[in-house]
């Protein structure tokens, strides 16, 4: 059994939405995670074109896709589990571990870049000691950074957990990050 295989080990109000509409009845996550992967698995089966669209709905489903789930999809959909691992790489949507409970988007697009965006992610890294992609050890932060956020008037601009923050600097970007620290986990 595929529950026994993976042990997920998640607070119940850690679970992405889509886990959360999911689960059924007293299922545990560890359940509910090894049935509905087995349902996007079963469909695409053999499938190895299909290896984006299985990432991107497991991302959904978890909120991160570890090294064991990786192999388990490398095996289902047939390609070679290195392939699986570096479109996750590639990929700054998709993930290895949980992200922070502060998701942070940094825009490193044109209009942001010229206005010092580089800046603000160097602070960042180096605050809280995360690279992009990563996250803080205390799960607080997770931080990307994207090409554009669609708010190219605003620039530099970042995302926290959706809200968009823009006119930054990097004191002004760690002000806000600051905030959210102090509001916790
Ligand atoms: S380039 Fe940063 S918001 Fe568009």
């Amino acid at each position: 059994m595929y529950s026994n295989e993976i042990i997920f080990d998640f607070d119940v109000e850690n679970l992405t939405p889509v886990l959360k509409k999911k689960r059924q009845g007293n299922e545990s996550i560890n359940e509910a995670i090894a049935r509905e992967l087995d349902v996007i698995l079963t469909k695409y089966k053999g499938q190895g074109d299909s290896l984006l669209e299985v990432l991107h709905q497991v991302q959904q489903l978890i909120g991160f896709i570890p090294r064991p789930v990786q192999m388990k999809i490398a095996r289902e959909l047939d390609v070679a589990p290195g392939e699986v691992t570096s479109v996750i790489s590639f990929y700054a949507h998709f993930t290895e571990k949980p992200k922070g409970k502060y998701q942070i988007a940094l825009c490193k697009g044109t209009a942001c870049y010229v206005k010092g965006s580089a800046d603000i992610i160097k602070r960042i890294e180096k605050e809280y000691g995360i690279k992009p992609g990563e996250s803080t050890d205390d799960g607080l932060f997770s931080l990307e950074v994207v090409r554009c956020l669609g708010c190219c008037g605003l620039s530099p601009a970042m995302t926290v957990n959706g809200e968009a923050h823009g006119l930054l600097n990097p004191e002004k970007a760690i002000n806000i990050l600051e905030k959210c620290k102090n509001r916790g986990m």
